[in-house]
């Protein structure tokens, strides 16, 4: 009987093939496929020293290649092409079989494909895995949904591959259905706001203090050492050393300042804005990327009025990068407890009972908001896993009151010199408007009765109520 493979990657671009490396690399029998035969040689070809592949020529192959229960990964492009791969498959598989959808899909298609799947006896698991091709290679963070069952079989097999951190994997079943592919959705918009908090302090920097892109890169290497230490800290560092070679300039001078975007922060934006959750930082990021690719509209407003750039000097000048960090941190504080509430509204929604602490201890390591900061993340819902928050909880408390003075003149700062610091400023406006004792949402409440008699309630009494503003009276009765 020809030995089979414990699990199959289809899709053998980049990352299926960097995963199914990864799968062979640690002992298992991998079966691949690949729409074009060429890459499946090629993987075989290059590859084949690292571990025990079977390669398949066709789905029936592929699928024949596989132990029971058969576990198939898919590494496609997210949308129709995924859907196309689960039909061609769907059809050869049986009952209690699983198909993993590893790409970034949206959640809500995860949970369409779930439910179907499940109708004919097969589990689909919608599985976030973050951390680039290296990290499908060496170790990425996976994030699996789906049932208990299909993590029975696929569970150990991913923790294996996954990042380790203190010997833990970087790996835990999120939840059922779409809740692994929402809770990478929520990583990645995690990792907008962190990327847009650095880029940020970097135009800071520059702006304010009249750093070049090596001396700033030094500063991040610094504050690498110490609570900032993480992945896109120590990457900014080395972006900003680099020297184009062609022309012999900073790197980061020579590239157009129009941030791109597949869409994963986009999706998180809109999920957070149905979800009522006030993810402002996180959308800050994804409008600034906007912002930024709004060329013509940038060309036409460079005229605009403004204040000088004038660097600071003297005391100011000495403590202003102190002061950037301890506004970093905070603001970063602010876009983590945001987006950790956006997994607990998510949720509550779609009736996942998500482990928050669980969440924040595989982000430790292999994804791309990798840092020690999640130690404490972890350790804070761990402590109190109905947290509402975590700016009221202790360290996170403490350092976001160290940084008040800090964070408040670095945007004032900004503001004085015009730099633009949308992450900062939304961070500190949202801390702000939760701890306000009262808000002027009144007013609007007023204003929304006034022209929609839209009702509103009062601090003094239960109800809903209706002023007849359009009367001489103006008398008031319960809506
Ligand atoms: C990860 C990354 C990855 C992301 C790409 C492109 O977790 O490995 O977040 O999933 O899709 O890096 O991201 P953009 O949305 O910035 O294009």
């Amino acid at each position: 009987m020809s030995k089979k493979a414990s699990i199959g990657v289809t899709g053998l671009a980049v990352m299926g093939r960097n995963l199914a490396r990864n799968l062979a690399r640690h002992g298992h029998t991998v079966a691949l496929h690949n729409r074009s035969e060429q890459r499946t040689r090629d993987l075989v070809e290059q590859f084949g020293d690292e571990g025990d592949f079977i390669p398949a020529y066709s789905a029936q192959e592929f699928v024949d290649a596989l132990e029971r229960p058969r576990q198939i990964v898919i590494m496609v492009k997210a949308g129709a092409p995924t859907d196309a791969v689960i039909e061609e498959f769907a059809p050869l598989l049986e009952k209690g079989d699983v198909i993993v959808d590893a790409g970034n899909a949206h959640f809500a298609d995860t949970r369409r494909r779930e439910a179907a799947l499940r109708e004919q006896g097969l589990h689909f698991v919608g599985t976030g895995v973050s951390g680039g091709e290296e990290g499908a290679l060496h170790g990425p963070s996976i994030m699996p949904g789906g049932s208990p069952e299909s993590y029975e079989s696929l569970g150990p097999l991913f923790e294996d591959i996954s990042a380790k951190v203190d010997g833990a994997p970087c790996c835990t079943h999120i939840g059922p259905d779409g809740a692994g592919h929402f809770v990478k959705m929520v990583h990645n918009g995690i990792e907008y706001a962190d990327m847009q908090l650095i880029a940020e302090s970097f135009d800071l920097l520059r702006g304010a203090l009249g750093y070049e892109p090596a001396q700033i890169a030094d500063v991040f290497r610094t504050w690498n050492t110490g609570r900032l230490d993480s992945y896109l800290i120590e990457i900014t560092a080395e972006v900003l050393a680099h020297t184009d070679a062609a022309t012999g300039k900073p790197f980061v001078d020579i590239v157009t300042d129009q941030a791109e975007q597949k869409g994963t922060g986009r999706w998180t934006v809109q999920i957070g804005l149905d979800l009522g959750v006030p993810i402002s930082g996180i959308a800050e990021a994804v409008f600034a990327r906007s912002l930024s690719g709004s060329a013509n509209l940038r060309a036409a407003s460079r005229g605009l009025p403004g204040p000088s750039r004038t660097p600071l000097s003297g005391a100011a000048a000495e403590t202003f990068a102190d002061d950037v960090e301890r506004a970093l941190y905070a603001s970063k504080i602010v876009a983590y407890a945001q987006g950790f509430n956006q997994i607990q509204a998510g949720g509550a929604e779609y009736g996942w009972d998500i482990d928050l602490g669980a969440v924040a201890k595989i982000w430790r390591g292999g994804c791309i908001i990798r840092a020690k900061f999640l130690d404490d993340v972890s350790a804070a819902y761990a402590a109190e896993p109905g947290l509402p928050t975590l700016l009221t909880s202790g360290d996170f408390r403490k350092a976001v009151e160290d940084a008040q003075d800090s964070w408040r003149s670095v945007i004032a700062t900004a503001v004085r010199l015009g730099i633009p610091t949308p992450g900062f400023a939304t961070a500190l406006a949202y801390y702000d408007g939760l701890r306000a004792e009262r808000l002027p949402a009144a007013l609007v409440q007023g204003q929304r009765d006034f022209f929609g008699a839209h009702t509103y309630r009062r601090v003094d009494r239960e109800g809903s109520f209706h002023t007849a503003w359009a009367t001489s009276e103006r008398a008031e009765s319960p809506a």
